[in-house]
């Protein structure tokens, strides 16, 4: 096997930026390494309390905010400052407002709201840390039983984990879907399908971004009232179709581009070469393959990366994170030339390669 070396494109050096990854120096310095749930736990009971909704866009004071959000005034005072010290507030004489820049993304309401992602991986945490533990000794994943069932089973059969699975994708597709709009040059194509693509967030804001472009999402047939609703809402129609199947049985629909976003990563070795086998079956020549994920960095240094494999690995039995690298070299397995490698929003990474 050769694997083509890919050009990197603006691969920004590893960055860690948070305060629990700079050098430890002292106990305590440690110690808030092992509380640092704790700034998780206060944004949580936030939400679950509806502070940053009730605040909306005005101010409101302590007693005003325990009135409106239903809180006992003995931990009140403290919770709203231990908020506004972390940033997720901000504090005027005596009122408390959403912080600039934050409150967007808390407000369910919000297109960028990433309250259902927060709610799905607590929930894969289950709240302690049992399914983490469990993980690590067993192996075992939360989302599924042992019987090793298909991954999203579960999912689809609870409307309110569906929602908060679906909003949690938007949160990384939307933002993934801004930057893929132009890094990559749709001008010479006519046509993608999105392989797993959800409710067709992504696909939504590409066809948007580029006139003329036309899409298909591929994903299970239960998806397609989730498609059609938000198809709908966006006037999207004409723009974009829904193709229901299982993409391990069905035929994937051809197309000038296929995408796989966020997909291999839920899938043992073999499925994902199966899947990149059919992707190649299914472009047209001279077409293109772009795989996004939140890929690990290939010198294994991005904790947020880390921390995202483990939670895949709490959703299903054999799911994982992997590196660009990888991707390139499966990706060259599977008959396709590797072009190029892009670093995207969302700790996401995409692999774009050609069908000679
Ligand atoms: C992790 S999500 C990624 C969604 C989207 N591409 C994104 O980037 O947000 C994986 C998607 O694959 C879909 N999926 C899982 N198994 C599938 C199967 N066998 N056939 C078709 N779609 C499937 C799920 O329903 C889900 O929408």
């Amino acid at each position: 096997m050769t694997t083509s070396k890919p050009v990197t494109d603006g691969l920004a050096p590893v960055r860690s930026g948070r305060p629990a990854e700079r050098p430890l120096r002292d106990p305590y310095d440690v110690m808030f390494v092992g509380w640092s749930f704790f700034r998780s736990k206060l944004l949580t009971a936030a939400m679950d309390l509806g502070v940053f909704s009730v605040l909306g866009d005005g101010s409101l004071s302590t007693e005003e905010l325990c009135d409106r959000a239903g809180l006992h005034p003995r931990g009140a005072q403290d919770f709203l400052d231990a908020l506004t010290a972390i940033g997720l507030l901000s504090r005027a004489e005596g009122r408390y407002r959403n912080s600039p820049g934050v409150a967007g993304h808390l407000l369910p309401d919000s297109e960028e709201f990433v309250g259902g992602f927060l709610r799905m991986t607590t929930e894969l945490m289950g709240g302690d840390q049992d399914s983490l533990t469990g993980l690590l000794r067993n192996g075992t994943a939360r989302g599924q039983g042992t019987g090793g069932e298909v991954p999203f089973t579960r999912i689809f059969h609870d409307p309110v984990r569906l929602r908060h699975f679906l909003s949690a994708m938007d949160s990384f597709n939307g933002a993934v879907a801004e930057e893929l709009a132009h890094v990559f040059n749709w001008s010479r194509y006519a046509t993608f399908t999105d392989v797993g693509g959800a409710r067709g967030n992504l696909a939504e804001r590409l066809t948007a971004a580029h006139p003329g472009l036309t899409g298909t999402v591929m994903d299970r047939p239960s998806m397609a009232e989730h498609f059609d609703r938000l198809v709908a809402e966006r006037g999207a129609e004409k723009r974009l179709r829904f193709v229901g199947g299982d993409f391990f049985r069905a035929d994937l629909p051809p197309a000038d581009v296929l995408i796989l976003g966020s997909v291999l990563h839920d899938w043992p070795m073999e499925q994902r070469a199966t899947l990149l086998r059919k992707a190649h079956g299914a472009v047209h020549d001279a077409g293109a393959l772009i795989v996004y994920d939140t890929m690990l960095d290939d010198g294994r240094q991005q904790a947020d990366s880390l921390m995202l494999s483990l939670i895949m690995m709490l959703q299903s039995a054999q799911a994982g994170g992997y590196s660009p690298a990888q991707c390139s070299s499966w990706m060259t397995d599977a008959g396709f030339t590797v072009e190029r490698v892009v670093r995207l929003p969302a700790l996401t990474t995409a692999v774009i390669a050609r069908k000679n």
